[in-house]
């Protein structure tokens, strides 16, 4: 094993290879507030690449409801009672990742999901935590509260499924960062799905094989975003390239929302992956269930959501989520404009900060005219 630093949970850990961050590392931020679960993204994703026989049950990319829906069943239950995973102080995990809590003679501290783990796809969609009482009316807060988890890989830094592979058939790409598996190389061992402790590996019954979210690295290499991010209805993803915390430029969006505004957290990051999606966390969902899943920073991250109708910039910047299909590496806000702009500087696309809206009354007496067919 050797020593690496992973900065999202404060300290050095043990991994199974030494350090190698790639050139620049994909990642993205998923705005959980803005998701309507309308599930576009998990079809954009499956027509272009899992629709083939032997897919049938994969879904690279999922939306789920928590706190009782998971894809496969009880992905996030199994392991953090394991690894003591809720013991930070300080911003430092004292606890232990899945590397270091692996049992003797194995890489990682895994499990395998039964087969019937991943025939129900949209359990617990849309069930309330507490259920609702008859009677129960909205009095300022949600007593009754769920929230929709949109998933993908998460092209780890330290991916745990890479680490576990005995064929050394996963590689993460020194352009990009982008998680695979070869194909060519794949015998089928699944390790990896044992592993990877948010289940994104999956067998493929047809080719003996696992497969897994490829980033759509075919777009990224062309400077677009992917296909789940383009089709988001709800406009909830971008998707760009993350610094680390010490390498942070403010007029990078992912390294400005991460690392600068502390707005958008890992998920699990106890886990010890480092992984590359970063949520901004429900505003109305109780913290204790949110610090679980997202560490200690999410009260922080969700004080500064909640002021960002009196903050231009990052309300600026949550504007050009969902704007254009073209990856934004740098942006700037000037007066009423948010741009999102190329490397070097040229404009890519401009949001204005609040949409001019315009009243129109019913019944408009200077022009004589009734716009309504019930005056
Ligand atoms: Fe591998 Fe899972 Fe991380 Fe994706 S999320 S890189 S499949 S460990
Ligand atoms: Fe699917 Fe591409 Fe989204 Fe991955 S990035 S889940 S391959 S659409
Ligand atoms: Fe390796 Fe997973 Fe294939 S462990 S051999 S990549 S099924």
């Amino acid at each position: 094993m050797a020593r690496v630093h992973n900065w999202q949970i404060g300290r050095e850990m043990s991994y199974w290879y030494p350090q190698a961050r790639p050139k620049r590392q994909f990642a993205a931020i998923f705005d959980t507030n803005k998701c309507i679960a309308c599930q576009t993204c998990t079809l954009a994703c499956k027509t272009t690449w899992t629709s083939g026989k032997g897919q049938e049950y994969m879904l690279w990319n999922n939306v789920e409801s928590k706190p009782f829906g998971f894809y496969p069943l009880g992905w996030d239950l199994e392991l953090l009672q394991r690894i003591d995973g809720q013991n930070w102080s300080k911003g430092r995990y004292e606890g232990r990742t899945i590397f270091e809590a692996a049992p003797a003679g194995e890489r990682v501290l895994g499990w395998r999901p039964e087969e019937a783990d991943y025939a129900y796809p949209n359990v617990g969609e849309d069930d309330c935590a507490h259920g609702v009482e008859k009677g129960a009316h909205f009095q300022g807060f949600h007593e009754a509260w769920f929230f929709y988890l949109a998933r993908i890989c998460n092209h780890c830094t330290y991916p745990a499924c890479l680490s576990s592979c005995p064929r050394s058939s996963i590689y993460k790409r020194p352009e990009d960062g982008i998680v695979l598996i070869d194909q060519g190389r794949c015998r089928g061992y699944q390790e990896c799905i044992k592993a990877c402790p948010y289940k994104k590996t999956f067998a493929n019954p047809m080719t003996g094989t696992s497969e897994k979210c490829i980033g759509c690295f075919p777009k990224i290499e062309q400077g677009l975003q992917p296909q789940c991010f383009v089709n988001c209805i709800g406009k909830i993803r971008m998707a760009g390239w993350i610094s680390t915390p010490d390498k942070s430029r403010p007029d990078n969006p992912i390294d400005y929302l991460v690392h600068e505004r502390k707005v958008a957290l890992p998920l699990y990051p106890q886990l010890g992956l480092e992984p590359n999606v970063y949520y901004i966390p429900p505003r109305h969902v109780p913290l204790p269930y949110l610090r679980q899943m997202f560490g200690p920073q999410v009260e922080d991250a969700i004080a500064t959501y909640r002021q960002a109708p009196k903050d231009p910039d990052l309300a600026g910047l949550l504007s050009l989520f969902g704007s254009t299909e073209w990856i934004v590496p740098r942006w700037r806000r000037q007066g009423n404009m948010v741009m999102g702009l190329r490397e070097d500087g040229r404009e890519i696309v401009r949001v204005p900060l609040r949409e001019p809206s315009w009243i129109v009354p019913a019944v408009d007496l200077k022009r004589g005219a009734v716009r309504t067919n019930i005056p």
